[in-house]
């Protein structure tokens, strides 16, 4: 198994991000992993108490890593009362593992309607037809309610993107790559934001660590 080394990181996180999501992408073509983009997503409630659940990875630069879902969803309200976010890939058949921590904050409301375009007609209407994290009674419910939005929005016709729905985009503190490797042996290379003072302006850079496995 080929193992990850000091002299394989990059500056930054999101360049060997970019790398292995690649790989992981190429992997997915080759039928190796499914769902190349899912990803775990943690928080915590305002008493502290987390959950877990799989999101979608939508897109990432050097600003974040950003995922769509429900305002008033459970994860969005456990981030309105505490921003604080963790993000697993569990790239496994790769023996591969990335972990993000950061700070998860709304994306402008224009991405959010620029991305919900892109989605498929019936994707939109069940982001209308779905109160996510809510308790319903039965699975009619769900049914008639989007038959409603077909009738209302026939396919073709513009969806508008519901104002409860849009993205989150997460500011990494720290990003950590785990490698496998024989013997238990793993590579664990974790990237920490740094932040030097110079008079009044703030200069950031990331800090690369080796972690035992
Ligand atoms: C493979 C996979 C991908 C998913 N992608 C998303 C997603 O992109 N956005 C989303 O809101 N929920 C997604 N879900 C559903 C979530 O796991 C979860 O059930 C939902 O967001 C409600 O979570 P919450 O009640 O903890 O807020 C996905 C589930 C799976 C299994």
């Amino acid at each position: 198994m080929d193992g990850l080394t000091e002299d394989q990181a990059p500056a930054t996180p999101v360049e060997l991000f970019a790398l292995w999501f690649t790989q992981a992408l190429a992997a997915a073509d080759a039928g190796l992993l499914y769902e190349p983009n899912a990803m775990v997503v943690s928080t915590v409630d305002a008493e502290g108490r987390p959950g877990s659940r799989t999101v979608l990875l939508k897109g990432y630069d050097e600003r974040g890593f950003v995922f769509f879902t429900n305002y008033d969803s459970r994860k969005a309200r456990d981030l309105a009362a505490n921003p604080n976010i963790s993000l697993l890939f569990p790239w496994h058949p790769m023996a591969r593992q990335v972990i993000v921590t950061g700070v998860a904050e709304r994306v402008a409301r224009e991405e959010t309607v620029a991305y919900f375009r892109t989605r498929p007609h019936g994707s939109q209407l069940g982001a209308w037809a779905s109160a996510q994290s809510s308790v319903i009674a039965t699975r009619e419910e769900l049914d008639r309610a989007y038959a409603d939005l077909e009738a209302r929005y026939p396919e073709g016709e513009q969806v508008p993107a519901p104002a409860h729905w849009g993205g989150f985009r997460v500011a990494p503190r720290s990003v950590e790559f785990w490698q496998g490797r024989a013997n238990r042996l793993h590579d664990r290379l974790r990237y920490v934001v740094r932040t030097e003072q110079d008079g009044a302006a703030a200069a950031s850079g990331w800090t690369v660590e080796r972690l035992s496995p």
